[in-house]
């Protein structure tokens, strides 16, 4: 992510944060257990969420981001350890976590196949795994997200309107527990449970 990005982000967010994502955030949040692994965590959106868990370890390769979510760490109830990484490349053995998190990161990693393998290999069997992303929608309005994704992903720093990750996720064999679709099914919210 670019530094200008990474830096207008969070006001560039705040009033569809405001207005639907830190509820949908707290629900979906809500379902991560013990120790939780989150990929492209941000400027920490999702920090003050967590309740019932041990300890989040945060993933976030740009460090302006990492900047800001330390200042959202004081608002966290759990304990949360940030670090630099990529999702593609998770530096954890198998079998390490008992939860993931991913909110609005499938859009911008360079290889999703990878990211959701890695994923699954450092989560336990019968962990869930929570993502909160915005898709590729079916018919004609998925044409136009084609069609804008080009000049969208030059100005929001590599963001792609059209990636097809509920399909990836159902893919992978991974239990579909919940399916919530939100603005004429542009975003997604899924619970899934690792399945080895
Ligand atoms: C749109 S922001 C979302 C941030 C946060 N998850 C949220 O819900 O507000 C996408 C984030 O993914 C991060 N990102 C981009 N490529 C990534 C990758 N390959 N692995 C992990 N994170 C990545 C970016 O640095 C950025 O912080």
């Amino acid at each position: 992510m670019s530094e200008r990005f990474a830096r207008y982000y969070d006001n560039l967010m705040r009033p569809l944060e405001k207005r639907a994502f830190q509820e949908i955030r707290k629900q979906l949040v809500k379902s991560a257990v013990g120790d939780v692994v989150e990929i492209g965590s941000g400027s920490g959106a999702n920090f003050p969420f967590y309740t019932n868990v041990n300890k989040v370890t945060a993933l976030e390769p740009n460090s302006i981001m990492r900047e800001k979510a330390r200042t959202k760490l004081q608002h966290a109830s759990v304990p949360v350890e940030l670090i630099d990484g990529h999702a593609e490349y998770l530096p954890f053995p198998d079998d390490t976590f008992d939860s993931a998190v991913s909110t609005l990161v499938f859009c911008t990693i360079a290889d999703p196949a990878q990211a959701i393998n890695e994923l699954r290999r450092v989560c336990k069997n019968g962990a869930p795994i929570l993502f909160f992303e915005h898709v590729r929608i079916d018919g004609f309005k998925g044409r136009v997200q084609d069609i804008l994704t080009p000049l969208w992903k030059r100005l929001c720093d590599g963001c792609c309107l059209n990636r097809e990750t509920l399909s990836l996720i159902e893919c992978t064999g991974m239990e579909m527990r919940h399916v919530t679709k939100y603005y004429h099914d542009i975003f997604i919210k899924v619970d899934s449970v690792n399945r080895k």
